[in-house]
């Protein structure tokens, strides 16, 4: 059945893969986001309003405007360093704009939430791979910011019946497998991206952070997970909350860890370019090994990533990367 799904930040990175999935599956979008992070040609279907998601009159005249009957939520600041220089815009900008959004729905009657979490949650891990139940320790004000939402999240639906999925992304990459979307961040922090600006000429190098990880390597291992993966499994999560199954949280990643050095490799491969590496100190905060136990994920929502191949992940982000200007 055809829904109206509200994507708050349809206009960056995840939404916008988000909001052409639903357009794809069939279901009318519209799009809120303030364009602050956000491109407007990114935003593939649906109607775009531009504005910011904690102006609650602009919530009650589009929430009471028409009927909607799920909101998911991509709109964040994500930067870790950022968060620790700047928290106040982190606690501003990720929980205060999203309590008004939440306040907003409950007002207007819309009961079902999508909500993108973070493995920043977890902080740093006591145990590998990282389940839901390992406890909630973050280590920066991103990571607080997004572990105070999931329980906010858990009282307004205790309270209120607010029905929420909250989905613990571990490290989102690649790009639309079509080739119409990509990752444009600026500026851009991420590993696959930056250096495939540096296999693309646009960079001079890249920076290993930090060799004397206790990783095989020396360097930090993650769980990279295909952006269009995680699309996937917001719209089984969509699914379970309109078929009235409970909500709760879900991390999503591959379960396959692969250190910076590995990434750059498969890049050298993938592109055929040669990369420039410069070994440079640890930065703040990163983990040695993130790698997600998604079981939940697979059991309950029935997910089942398909674009899981690292060489995969980067040959379409590359396919995108090397189609820009
Ligand atoms: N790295 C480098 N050089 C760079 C950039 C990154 O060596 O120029 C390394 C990092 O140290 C890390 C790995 O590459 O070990 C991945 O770094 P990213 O910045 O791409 O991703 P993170 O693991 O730091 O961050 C991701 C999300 C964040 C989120 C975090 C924790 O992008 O939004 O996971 O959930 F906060």
């Amino acid at each position: 059945m055809a829904r109206h799904v509200l994507v708050v930040g349809g206009a960056g990175y995840i939404g916008s893969h988000m909001v052409a999935l639903l357009a794809e599956r069939g279901h009318a979008v519209t799009v809120l986001d303030d364009l602050s992070s956000g491109h407007r040609d990114a935003v593939l279907a649906g109607e775009l309003v531009v504005g910011d998601l904690g102006d609650r009159a602009l919530l009650d005249a589009l929430l009471g405007g028409r009927r909607f009957d799920a909101v998911m939520h991509f709109a964040a600041r994500i930067q870790v360093a950022e968060s620790v220089a700047q928290p106040a815009r982190y606690y501003r900008n990720n929980v205060a704009a999203t309590l008004t959004l939440l306040e907003a729905m409950l007002a207007h009657g819309v009961g079902a939430f999508v909500f993108s979490s973070t493995a920043a949650v977890y902080g740093e891990p006591q145990r590998v791979p990282i389940d839901e139940d390992h406890p909630k320790a973050p280590v920066n004000p991103y990571g607080r910011s997004k572990w105070m939402v999931e329980q906010m999240l858990a009282d307004l639906e205790a309270a209120h019946g607010l029905r929420s999925v909250s989905l613990r992304y571990f490290n989102a990459a690649g790009a639309d497998p079509a080739g119409r979307l990509g990752e444009r961040h600026d500026p851009e922090t991420h590993l696959i991206p930056l250096v495939l600006q540096a296999a693309a000429g646009r960079r001079e190098a890249v920076t290993v952070f930090g060799t004397d990880y206790d990783t095989h390597d020396g360097t930090c291992i993650r769980d990279y997970v295909h952006v269009a993966d995680l699309c996937e499994a917001h719209l089984l999560a969509l699914e379970r909350l309109w078929a009235g199954a409970p909500g709760g949280a879900f991390n999503l990643g591959n379960g396959n860890g692969f250190s910076v050095r590995e990434v750059i490799e498969t890049a050298r491969r993938v592109t055929g370019r040669a990369i420039r590496v410069r070994e440079g100190p640890r930065r703040a905060g990163d983990p040695a090994r993130l790698v997600a136990d998604s079981r939940r994920a697979r059991e309950v929502l029935g997910w089942r990533p398909r674009h899981d191949a690292l060489e995969t992940i980067v040959a379409h982000a590359w396919a995108w990367e090397s189609a820009r200007a």
